[in-house]
């Protein structure tokens, strides 16, 4: 592999259309993101075919000026797990594009995105994930622990049983009447609010590594429907409680569980600000080292798309195998290892 290799990166997962260049394997050229909030915005979460259709009319636009003029060696998009019509778009986009260019196309994981998104400090990919570690995936769709030995090397230990841990910011939101989406809204009123004012449940689920939040949801349900006089802030406050000390809980149960000292948490909800502090705070007293994904990196994006393809093709020219060429999207693609 050239040193100053170029990957077109192509992220349409969910409700972002964006493209990235990253050069190297390591800077980020560019990052153009369109987000599609303000279709989705008033039916409180992602209308499947909104989505498709906003993905393909703004995939173009995105990837011109990812691209501009610049040169590429390979053109790489997110092939699942994700809505399927986002999917075909991406797939179709990426396909095009590399028979045009008559450069190599190849398919990678979302999830592996969020997680490599890490690595990211401002626009360039530092190499200080350390391995082994733990990795929490939080997302609007997503909520899972993973045991990572190396880029590539995977352990899945437990996902959500129902709702992603964003999802349910978001169902929260829309029962308080809060906006779309709701994770940032719900943040916002419980710097106001008291987070012992209501004790809702912590499902920890022993025994198993997953999760299940649709519990927490109902309760909020629950009290919203019984206290007429509620405060917006203290329920905002006592339900980030619940949730932040369930995710922080069990990824740190993992982490010593698994002997590692590191962790890494990626996407979306990875921007909530209780979730920093507490993960950080129970980390250090364990003497584990927490690498958080960057705010402007912990949504949707290609440039974490672009290095976990990198990361991909620098795994198989080190181990002489290469990289399958499958790019059929899979919408339940499940986390697998590389080899
Ligand atoms: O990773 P992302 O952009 O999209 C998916 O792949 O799902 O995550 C979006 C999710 C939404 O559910 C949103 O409410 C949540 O991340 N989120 C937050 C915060 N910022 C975004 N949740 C809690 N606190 C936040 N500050
Ligand atoms: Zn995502």
């Amino acid at each position: 592999m050239k040193k100053d290799f170029t990957i077109l990166g192509i992220e349409s997962t969910c409700d972002e259309t964006s493209a990235a260049l990253l050069k190297g394997g390591k800077e980020i050229l560019s990052n153009v993101i369109y987000s599609q909030i303000d279709e989705h915005k008033k039916y409180h979460g992602v209308v499947p075919e909104l989505a498709s259709r906003a993905h393909a009319a703004k995939i173009a636009t995105v990837i011109g000026e990812a691209l501009q003029n610049h040169p590429i060696d390979y053109v790489a998009f997110a092939s699942g797990p994700g809505l399927p019509g986002g999917l075909m778009v991406g797939r179709v986009a990426a396909e095009t594009l590399a028979k045009f260019k008559k450069v190599p196309i190849i398919g990678v994981n979302h999830l592996e995105g969020h997680i490599f998104a890490c690595d990211f400090e401002g626009n360039e990919a530092k190499n200080k994930l350390q391995f082994p570690l733990i990795a929490l995936v939080v997302s609007g769709g997503h909520t899972e622990l993973w045991y990572v030995k190396n880029y590539g090397d995977y352990k899945v230990l437990g996902k959500t049983r129902d709702d992603a841990a964003g999802e349910a910011f978001d169902k929260v939101a829309k029962l308080l009447g809060l906006a779309y989406p709701g994770g940032p809204q719900v943040s916002k009123q419980a710097l106001s609010g008291k987070r012992d004012a209501i004790h809702f449940p912590r499902p920890l689920l022993p025994g198993t590594w997953e999760f299940s939040f649709s519990g927490i949801k109902t309760a909020v349900s629950y009290y919203l429907r019984d206290h007429k006089d509620f405060s917006i802030p203290d329920v905002c406050a006592s339900f980030e409680e619940a949730m932040v000390e369930t995710l922080v809980t069990k990824t740190l149960l993992a982490a010593k569980k698994y002997k590692v000292k590191h962790i890494a948490v990626g996407g979306g909800v990875a921007a909530n600000s209780l979730l920093r502090e507490k993960m950080q705070e129970q980390a250090q007293k364990a003497g584990i080292e927490v690498h958080f994904v960057e705010r402007k990196l912990s949504s949707d994006n290609a440039a974490m798309i672009a290095l976990a393809a990198y990361k991909k093709l620098e795994h198989a020219e080190n181990t002489g195998r290469p990289v399958k060429k499958n790019i059929d999207i899979n919408p339940n693609m499940k986390v697998r290892s590389w080899d």
